[in-house]
């Protein structure tokens, strides 16, 4: 193919050949990793864990269960699953980037988690488990990442069991405009500043900030879901939609 001809897809706000899109976002988390979890806690005030905690509370999930954590990173909805599925159960966290499992391998080991977790590396794009493996499957922060986004919903619902549910927790779009304002001059304006400051990273926290931008609105990501053929799909908005939990089961 000509370079002209070439696809292209987002990196944020910057329009790149698609098949770079892995590199670009891997260099990311390969930059943010050491310091991902002390700057989701400075960025967020603390309040990504009550997101992650109300995933958890919508999960279902029991003792026994086995549950994918895909783009899973450092780990804190693994940890949280571990316990709920106890000794009978597995959690897989998967991840395409290294850096992130190393960071999630070692904060889960320092939690005393053994046993029940395995980390793999893998993009969810085209997940390597077999069909009908899982009874809840969650993304949290990482689907705005992909590249084909249609296509990791596929294979999260081949993966899925009969029965199954996925949460998709991710950044969405503000309920009101005023909210809207203010959020554009946080994430633009601040959230770079932070990063330069504390892990002089501004680039990074640059792109997370126009990923945020660039990813499908509530209804247009719970449409992306019913086509891959999820059902009974539905989201619930948290802190006025910055934040919103998509749901939906495979039957
Ligand atoms: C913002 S972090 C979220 C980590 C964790 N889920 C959390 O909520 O704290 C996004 C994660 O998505 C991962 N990621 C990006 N693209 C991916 C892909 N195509 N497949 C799997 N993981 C991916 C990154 O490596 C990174 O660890």
């Amino acid at each position: 193919m000509q370079d002209d001809q070439k696809k292209t897809t987002h990196f944020g706000f910057k329009e790149i050949p698609t098949d770079e899109k892995v590199q670009a976002v891997a260099n990311v988390f390969h930059s943010v990793a050491a310091k991902y979890d002390i700057m989701n806690d400075l960025m967020s005030g603390g309040v990504h864990r009550l997101w992650k905690r109300h995933t958890i509370s919508q999960s279902g999930v029991r003792a026994g269960n086995k549950v994918l954590d895909i783009a899973g990173g450092t780990g804190d909805l693994t940890l949280k699953f571990s316990r709920l599925v106890g000794s009978e159960g597995q959690v897989i966290l998967a991840d395409i980037n290294d850096s992130m499992l190393k960071v999630g391998r070692d904060k889960l080991a320092n939690h005393g988690v053994v046993g029940n977790v395995k980390f793999v590396q893998a993009n969810a794009e085209a997940l390597p488990f077999p069909d009908n493996t899982f009874d809840c499957i969650t993304i949290a922060f990482g689907l705005r990442n992909v590249t084909d986004k249609s296509k990791a919903l596929a294979s999260m619902y081949r993966v899925l069991k009969p029965g199954g549910r996925l949460l998709v927790l991710e950044f969405s779009k503000p309920e009101s405009e005023m909210l809207s304002q203010v959020y554009d001059h946080y994430s633009f304006r601040l959230l770079p500043f932070m990063g330069k400051v504390i892990a002089n990273d501004a680039e990074s926290y640059r792109y997370l900030a126009e990923s945020i931008r660039m990813h499908p609105d509530q209804e247009t990501l719970k449409g992306m879901m019913d086509e891959v053929g999820f059902e009974r799909t539905s989201y619930q908005n948290m802190t006025g939609g910055i934040v919103a939990l998509h749901k939906g089961f495979k039957f």
